[in-house]
């Protein structure tokens, strides 16, 4: 482990996906683990969340390096030790939080979305550009060995043959109307509704399993799109993405009225189907190909020691070593396309918030 390459985060905020992430990136090893990661610096809006968070989540690991704790995010940017910002407060959030970590020269993995809308990210990029720092949307899925694998299935080995549609559908349970006003799956400043929370991850799974093509190369499908709105924020999108070039449909949709079905994502060839598998669309663990010709069904299951997250971290550590600015998985412009995607469906939809300029 010594040879490979080690990533100093800093970890903004002290919420649900900050502990995933940071437990994730400790555990001592992985399957392909190609970096190592110590938790540097965290910074919250209040110094005891702070100690609590390092008590719970990272004295467990016993990790050889103590985070400097903090009671703002802008002495974690600031902190000369840390090489890479995580950024894991809501979307609202990550706009400013990203501006500001560039501001004091930082690199940045941002959680999903990215940002509210296509012009709060282009501001964020242009930015990094003229700074010269690394970022990425923390798209955490597409690097999972499962995507790569049914990747390379589908579009190198063309296992289904010819591609014809992928249906993919994201849900959770929530009682949206009784959360309180400022959670952050009701509040429209927050970037709260299905499509930005959820909904993403059914796009990523039309958009990677339709076509093996990200950001500028890729095509720009044509896109239509319902929403169901209540109290301002999408309790349901439904996504259609149609290929021009070869016909290729996806049906990508999310829901905050219903759990999750399995398997959550099904898509169709020639020569059969592959249907996806695992607690959550964000997290898949396994699929099974059916052969149309009547052949054995073929199942491919993936281990992992915890949830998954070490993989995108390895990624940035790799693009941090060779002094690259964007990952090739998850490109600028691949962050671009989906907000562009989410923005059509929003302005068709009516799930605005304050900040869009439409
Ligand atoms: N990759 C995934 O699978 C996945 C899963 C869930 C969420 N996410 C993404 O991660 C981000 C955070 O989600 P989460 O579920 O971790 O949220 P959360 O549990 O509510 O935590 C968000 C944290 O952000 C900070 N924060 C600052 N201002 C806030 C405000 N006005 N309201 C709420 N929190 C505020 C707080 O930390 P401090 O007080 O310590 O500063 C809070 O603990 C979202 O963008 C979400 O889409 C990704």
């Amino acid at each position: 482990m010594a040879d490979l390459p080690t990533v100093r985060w800093g970890i903004i905020a002290t919420g649900m996906i900050c502990e995933w992430f940071v437990t994730d990136v400790l555990k001592p090893d992985w399957p392909e683990k190609r970096a190592n990661h110590t938790i540097q610096a965290i910074g919250s809006s209040s110094l005891e969340k702070c100690q609590k968070f390092a008590e719970k989540y990272v004295a467990p690991a016993k990790p050889t390096v103590q985070p400097t704790l903090y009671g703002s995010y802008q002495e974690v940017y600031d902190d000369a030790n840390v090489d890479c910002i995580y950024i894991g407060t809501p979307h609202g959030f990550h706009k400013k939080n990203c501006l500001d970590a560039i501001k004091a020269g930082k690199n940045v993995l941002c959680e999903k979305a990215f940002a509210l809308n296509a012009k709060e990210a282009e501001e964020v990029f242009t930015a990094a550009k003229e700074k010269g720092v690394f970022v990425m949307e923390a798209m955490w899925t597409r690097f999972f060995p499962l995507m790569k694998t049914l990747q390379k299935m589908l579009h190198e080995e063309k296992k289904l043959g010819t591609i014809y549609r992928t249906f993919s559908d994201f849900g959770l349970d929530f009682d949206i109307p009784n959360l309180p006003d400022d959670s952050r799956y009701k509040d429209p400043t927050l970037g709260a509704g299905s499509l930005l929370d959820i909904g993403i991850y059914t796009l990523t799974w039309g958009l990677t399993t339709l076509s093996d093509k990200v950001g500028d190369e890729a095509e720009e499908p044509e896109v239509a799109s319902t929403q169901s709105i209540a109290h301002g924020v999408d309790l349901s999108s439904q996504v259609l993405l149609h290929y021009r070039s070869t016909g290729r449909q996806g049906i990508c949709t999310s829901t905050t009225n219903e759990p999750q079905c399995k398997p959550f994502t099904r898509i169709e060839g020639s020569k059969g189907r592959i249907l996806v598998d695992a607690e959550a669309p964000s997290l898949p663990t396994r699929f099974t190909f059916y052969p149309k010709d009547g052949g054995k069904e073929e199942v491919y299951t993936f281990e992992s020691p915890g949830r998954g997250f070490y993989w995108e971290a390895d990624a940035v550590a790799l693009d941090l070593q060779a002094g690259r600015k964007q990952n090739a998985t998850m490109p600028w412009a691949e962050t671009m396309r989906v907000m562009r995607i989410m923005d059509g469906v929003r302005k068709r939809g009516g799930a605005r918030f304050p900040v869009d300029d439409w």
